[in-house]
Formats: structure tokens, C-alpha cells, sequence
């Protein structure tokens, strides 16, 4: 199949992309590289041996989208472009909400008129908000506390909406939980600008010696060693769930959901310890007050993933803390 990936040379998208044409499809990416860089591309080129065509386009410029749609007939669209900086989302709403929200809109009335039916949305576990219990289901209430959040769950709600008069339309949400890792090349991985927000590339930067230690957010919730808990899962493992979700294209409208997480909960602490093992090298850190905002524990069950999709998570802690090391050694200081 002929897909488009926005947002195809960011971290999730240029996996996708990597792994849709291991499946055999043909991805075409845009992206604005405001969180990302073109030499992506080569590095995709260099894992796959596939040229894929790039446009340099923004959500919020109609017109270097539409070209994108009146040079290419898309099978399905598989939509990653977004700004997802949890805090920037507080510090900068309007932003978040014109950029995801008024972007997706403009995608969607391309999608439209150039005939698209079928949209794969990269959605977030942050929709679940605080969880009532763990693992969580895809049929758990929804609530968000940040701006970012709230455009995930308003654009769920949106995409929903659009299937009632389009019959045709099918909209697959899938609900990220924590990807880290890299592709086994090392060649591509997670590389963000700045002091990173996320606790992976947080280490990555302490082990590299470029930050001298790993803040903890509070070591007093209600978890076994008193850290937060999350579902780390392996980009890869999260790229291939897309691939499997093509399954569910052109299979009649309507809305499917799905979680893809591992259905493991790791603590802070039990990462530093695993990405320590895994690598041979150390990351100092103490413990600091929480951080607003974050939530005790948060693990899926990705049982309706894996009966419907097929799909499961496969790789392992030791992996995700090994092909994450690799991608960093790459990276220079
Ligand atoms: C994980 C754990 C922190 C950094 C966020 C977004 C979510 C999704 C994934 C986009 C928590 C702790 C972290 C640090 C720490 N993004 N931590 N020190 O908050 O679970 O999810 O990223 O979809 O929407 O909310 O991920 O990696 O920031 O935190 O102790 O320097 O690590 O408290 O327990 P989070 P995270």
C-alpha cells in the first residue's frame, strides 16, 4: 500500500517508515523538520536500501500539503506530525492546540476531497489520564491534565465524529505507552533538542557525561520501590504495530482503538538498574521532589492489540536499554 506518514523522519515516524517498506509498502513522508532533521532520510536510505519520497511540509500550510495529495493517490495516512512536549503544552496551549488540532483538521480536509479513507492516529496513554486501576483497558475512562494530552483526546473525538456521515472513513487509534530504543542499526533513534523531558534520553545524556546526574521525580508513590511506573516499549515493537494495524484498512468504516504497550510496568529505578547491566556504565542519581503532573503507574493491557491485530510487543527490557545505548555512542558529544 501507498501511505502517507506525516511526521516520517521524527523518532516513531522514521521507524515506521522503516519498517513499512520491510513489510513490502510504500511510505511517502512529510514533515516540517521542526523536531527533526533531513539527514533522516539517508539514514532510512541506509537501513532499507529505499529511496522514500520527502516534502518539506507544515500541518498549518494547506497549500505544501496539497501538493503532497494531488502528486500521490495514498491508501491510508498514517498521522505522527504533532508537537508533543508535555510541559511546553502548559507553558504554550495555544500553540499545542492550533498546531495539532487546526493541523489535523487541514489533513483531514485533504484527505477528504483527494479521496483518502483510512487514517492510523498517533494517540497517547496520557488520554487515560490517572488511571482508576492497572493494566489499563482501551475502554477505561478518558480525562488528560495537560494541553498535549487534551489535544490527543479532542482529536480522537474529532476523527470519531468525522466516521458518523463518512461511512467509508476508518480511523484506527493507536495509544502509545513509553517507546524507547532505537533500531538495531543504531543508525536511528531518539535525539531530542535540548535538556530531554523524558526519562530514556534523560539517561542517555547522564551516561554519555553530558549531564552529571538523573533527577528521580519523587520516590514516595504507592509502587513496589516507591518510583514511578511505566510501559516501556521498544520503537520498533511500536513501529511494527502500525504495520499491523494496515490490517484493519479498508476493512469497512468505523473506529478501532488499541493499546500498544508490553503489559510490563518497570519502575524508574528498575531502568537505571537495567540500562546500567545492559550497557556496563553508570548513571548517578538522586532523588528529587515529583514532578507536577506525573501519575504513579501506568501499564496496558495490549490484549485486544494481539487478538485482533496479531500484533505483540517482543522485545525486552535489556534490548530497549542496549539498541538506546547504541544509537548514543553514535551520536557525537
Ligand atoms: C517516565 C517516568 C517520571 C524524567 C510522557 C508523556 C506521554 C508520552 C511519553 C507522548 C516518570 C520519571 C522522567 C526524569 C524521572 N509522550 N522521570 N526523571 O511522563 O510517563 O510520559 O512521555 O505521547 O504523553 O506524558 O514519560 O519519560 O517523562 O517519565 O524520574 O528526568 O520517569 O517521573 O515516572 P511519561 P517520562
Amino acid at each position: 500500500m501507498k501511505i502517507l506518514v506525516t511526521g516520517g523522519l521524527g523518532f516513531i515516524g522514521s521507524h515506521t517508515v522503516v519498517e513499512l517498506i520491510r513489510a513490502g509498502h510504500e511510505p511517502v513522508i512529510f514533515d516540517n523538520l521542526y523536531n527533526s532533521k533531513i539527514e533522516t532520510l539517508d539514514k532510512i536510505k541506509k537501513i532499507t536500501g529505499s529511496d522514500v519520497k520527502f516534502y518539506k511540509a507544515d500541518l498549518l500550510d494547506p497549500d505544501s500539503m496539497e501538493t503532497v495529495f494531488k502528486e500521490n493517490k495514498f491508501d491510508a495516512v498514517i498521522h505522527f506530525a504533532g508537537l508533543k512536549a508535555v510541559g511546553e503544552s502548559v507553558q504554550l496551549p495555544l500553540r499545542y492546540y492550533e498546531n495539532n488540532i487546526s493541523g489535523t483538521i487541514n489533513l483531514c480536509k485533504l484527505m477528504e476531497k483527494y479521496g483518502c479513507k483510512n487514517i492510523i492516529f498517533s494517540s497517547s496513554a496520557t488520554v487515560y489520564g490517572a488511571p482508576k486501576s492497572v493494566p489499563i483497558r482501551e475502554d477505561f475512562p478518558l480525562s488528560t491534565t495537560n494541553p498535549y494530552g487534551t489535544t490527543k483526546l479532542f482529536l480522537e473525538r474529532i476523527l470519531t465524529d468525522l466516521t458518523v456521515p463518512d461511512k467509508d472513513l476508518k480511523v484506527i487509534l493507536l495509544r502509545y505507552f513509553n517507546p524507547i530504543g532505537a533500531d538495531e542499526s543504531g543508525l536511528i533513534g531518539e535525539e531530542p533538542n535540548g535538556i530531554p523531558n523524558n526519562l530514556m534520553p534523560y539517561i542517555m545524556q547522564v551516561a554519555r557525561g553530558i549531564l552529571p546526574e538523573l533527577g528521580v521525580f519523587g520516590n514516595d508513590y504507592d509502587t513496589p520501590d516507591g518510583t514511578g511506573v511505566r510501559d516501556y516499549i521498544h520503537v520498533t515493537d511500536l513501529a511494527l504495530g502500525h504495520v499491523a494495524a494496515l490490517k484493519r484498512v479498508n476493512t469497512g468504516g468505523g473506529v478501532d482503538i488499541y493499546n500498544l504497550g508490553t503489559g510490563t510496568g518497570y519502575s524508574v529505578l528498575d531502568i537505571v538498574k537495567a540500562f546500567e547491566k545492559a550497557n556496563g556504565v553508570k548513571v548517578p542519581y538522586a532523588i528529587k521532589p515529583r514532578r507536577a503532573g506525573d501519575i504513579a503507574m501506568c501499564y496496558a493491557d495490549p490484549t485486544k492489540a494481539k487478538e485482533e491485530l496479531g500484533w505483540e510487543a517482543k522485545k525486552d527490557l535489556e534490548t530497549m536499554c542496549k539498541d538506546s545505548w547504541r544509537y548514543a555512542q553514535s551520536l557525537t558529544k
